[in-house]
């Protein structure tokens, strides 16, 4: 009988009728089904098995991550089950469900509060990661923005149900933000459908795709480093959005396909209409992604009318809102 964890993957497929998209046919993973909730779950599991499968850590291993965000509390689960030690670091932009949700889950949670010279906190997370890890004597970074197994989790599992349970993909759009997923996905999908297009779908204010770095306000995509793990991936094409076209993304899954669903799922579902608009209709495309995790973690942001608002009005949002001062988001996954 497999443990509660270990129901990874096999997510529900649905078909999500598009009106602006008429001429395709759009499927969507719904991997918040996984146990804790998003599609971090599949990397998770699948690093920490294949590092336990390899001896290269064991159960007196320190596990460390920084991570403000879902990758986090899926670690936090599996290392609350092994008795292991894990090191959340994190920065004082961790919502504060995710920061109560870590805790009750055992993590020890690092918190850094020195901004880096980018006025964020990304470069002050590694420096703490760095630290910690020369404290113990058996500790273990798993660095999800470099390690290989962050993308072979995704391809042998993501990836290869998406090949199975589809004749056909035409596009596959995904959001980006350490790259693991995108990575993993576009080499299975090269492999099954090898005229297959990978379209990433990145934020405004992210420099993943060399644009210009900004404030960000919502979690989970984008990043303020360019992931070393992308090096690797096959992508056709990028999308960018912003953060009113992820809220109005969300809430039309909300209304149009009963789907509370959280930031980069409003973010991809923006893009793929984004991409077709105004596209000559062509033979009629199959189009996949996936819908990373629920809307429940956004409820006081993305769903709450009063936040959303402000992004029609960018400049009053930032004058407004005291988080929004508080510095960029350092890739929150
Ligand atoms: C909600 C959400 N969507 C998308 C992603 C992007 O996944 P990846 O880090 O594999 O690029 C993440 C990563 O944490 C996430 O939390």
């Amino acid at each position: 009988m497999p443990r509660y964890l270990d129901n990874v993957g096999k997510t529900p497929l649905v078909r999500l009728p598009m009106a602006d998209v008429a001429h395709a046919d759009v499927f969507a993973k719904l991997e918040f089904a996984n146990p804790t909730g998003s599609v971090k779950d599949r990397a998770a599991q699948y690093i920490i098995e294949a590092l336990l499968g390899s001896g290269e850590i064991d159960r007196d291993t320190v596990l460390i991550e920084s991570s403000s965000g879902n990758f986090g509390i899926a670690l936090a689960a599996r290392a609350a089950t092994y008795g292991m030690r894990f090191i959340c670091v994190v920065d004082p932009m961790i919502a504060s469900a995710n920061l109560l949700l870590l805790n009750a889950l055992g993590a020890e949670v690092v918190q850094v509060t020195e901004p880096d010279q980018f006025g964020g906190y990304l470069k002050t997370r590694l420096r703490r990661v760095q630290e910690l890890k020369r404290s113990f004597a058996r500790s273990y970074w798993i660095d999800q923005y470099a390690n290989p197994l962050n993308a072979e989790a995704y391809a042998r599992t993501l990836g290869a149900e998406l090949c199975d349970a589809l004749p056909r993909i035409d596009y596959l759009f995904a959001g980006v933000s350490s790259g693991g997923t995108i990575t993993g996905i576009s080499w299975r999908m090269k492999e099954c459908f090898p005229t297959a297009k990978v379209i990433a779908v990145d934020m405004e204010g992210s420099v993943i795709f060399n644009r210009p770095s900004r404030k960000r306000y919502i979690p989970g995509i984008g990043s303020s480093i360019v992931p070393a793990i992308l090096s690797r991936a096959k992508i056709d094409d990028v999308v960018i959005v912003d953060e009113a076209e992820t809220i109005a993304g969300c809430h039309a899954l909300v209304r149009e396909h009963g789907i509370f669903a959280g930031g980069s799922s409003g973010s991809v579902f923006a893009a793929i209409s984004k991409f077709f608009r105004g596209r000559p209709a062509g033979p009629r495309a199959v189009v996949a992604t996936l819908f990373a995790d629920r809307g429940d973690r956004y409820i006081d942001t993305i769903y709450d009318p009063t936040w959303a608002a402000r992004f029609t009005a960018r400049d009053s949002f930032d004058a407004a809102s005291p988080t929004a001062q508080k510095g960029h988001l350092d890739a929150l996954s």
